[in-house]
């Protein structure tokens, strides 16, 4: 075992504050990392309050990761010492039920070992990115391509692979209208990703506060939600909409944006459920349908293609001791458009 610095939550409703915790020791597929960066998820205040579901305390968040390759196991062949890699939300899965075998391990029958607040597989409680180090088995570590800097990729790893996977898959590029609803962590790198894939793309924000941003971020058209005309002047004019929006909505009026066969990609996790009128997707016959990450490989397309486009998160770097502030600034909106803790603050 090796003892590491963190900040952990002591429980759902106490602030971060730092801790000493154990690292396993090197297996033979494992990597060990030195984290450098760790990115600010809207998820990790939610798993860190228990907003989702009770979670085992202390719990340490954090899942987009990047950092350095100190030290390998004995058989690890995909990685060495000094190389640039990344962890985004996934540490292991079980690689034998069907899902794993089409290669869409987050989706995992048995339950994919979460990147912290999961058991792994040698019955300890998995603990994230707010660390100086970590340890993964090989295959759920990625490799940041050349030219991508450390700070500005960390949000790729859940922010970058969560709405790179939907625009891939359901066609954003060419002659398809894409619309973005909401502009925060996830929101800004879709706008980022689907411009380059030269879709026409519309932000829904809730005020005109961030439509300076929108545009600069590669988006054609920008709408405030706050404006009651907005979904009378935009209804059946979608092609994909993908939903980042972190609390509960009325679904029925983002769904009314879409034409004929539009999607609705619902990415964002709100702890209230929510409903649909059958008469949203009888209408234009439209889908409505969501999605988790992406596997590893689709994540180590998304940091190649984000490479290929020089296509980075718009990050705020913070030490440590700010993450407090930083979890209510998030709950705000108040960030341009994500926390990085720069873990050299932590050491
Ligand atoms: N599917 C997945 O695999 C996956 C992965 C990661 C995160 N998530 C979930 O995705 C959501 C977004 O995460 P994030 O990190 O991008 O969060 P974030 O940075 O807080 O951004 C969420 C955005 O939603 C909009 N918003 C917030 N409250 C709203 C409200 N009451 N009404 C309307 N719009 C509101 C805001 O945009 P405007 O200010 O522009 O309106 C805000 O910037 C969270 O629920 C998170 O848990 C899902
Ligand atoms: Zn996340
Ligand atoms: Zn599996």
């Amino acid at each position: 075992m090796r003892s590491v610095k963190a900040y952990a939550a002591p429980s759902a409703t106490e602030s971060l504050e730092p801790i000493t915790i154990d690292r396993r020791d090197l297996q033979r597929t494992d990597v060990l990392i030195e984290i450098k960066y760790s990115g600010v998820c809207h998820s990790d205040v939610n798993h860190a309050r228990s907003l989702w579901q009770a979670e085992k305390y202390p719990l340490v968040p954090g899942h987009e990761i990047t950092g350095i390759v100190a030290d390998v196991g004995s058989e690890v062949t995909k990685h060495k010492i000094g190389d640039r890699v990344a962890v985004g939300c996934m540490v292991d899965a079980c690689g034998k039920c069907a899902n794993c075998r089409q290669g869409e391990e987050q989706y995992c029958l048995k339950g994919i070992t979460l990147t912290y607040g999961s058991i792994d597989r040698f019955g300890q409680p998995t603990q994230g990115g707010y660390s100086t180090h970590i340890v993964v088995t090989e295959d759920f570590v990625l490799k940041i391509p050349e030219g991508l800097g450390l700070d500005v990729t960390a949000p790729l790893l859940c922010a970058g692979i969560t709405t790179f996977w939907p625009l891939r898959h359901w066609g954003a590029g060419p002659g398809k209208r894409v619309a973005i609803v909401g502009l925060g962590g996830l929101g800004h790198v879709a706008v980022k990703i689907a411009h380059v894939m030269g879709a026409e793309v519309t932000v829904l924000s809730r005020s005109p506060s961030k439509r300076g941003d929108a545009f600069r971020l590669g988006a054609d058209h920008h709408y405030a939600t706050s404006d009651p005309d907005t979904f009378e002047k935009l209804a059946n004019s979608s092609d994909l909409v993908v939903n980042t929006v972190s609390s509960a909505m009325d679904l029925d009026a983002y769904m009314s944006l879409l034409g004929l066969g539009g999607v609705m990609a619902n990415l964002g996790a709100p702890t209230e459920p929510m409903s649909i009128n059958a008469w949203s997707i009888l209408r234009n016959r439209r889908v409505y349908t969501g999605s988790l990450i992406g596997s590893l490989s689709d994540t180590q397309d998304m940091l190649d293609f984000c490479a290929e486009h020089n296509i980075g998160a718009d990050v705020e770097t913070i030490a440590i001791d700010q993450i407090n502030d930083a979890f209510e600034r998030l709950l705000a909106s108040d960030v341009r458009y994500r926390f990085v803790i720069e873990i050299a603050s932590l050491r």
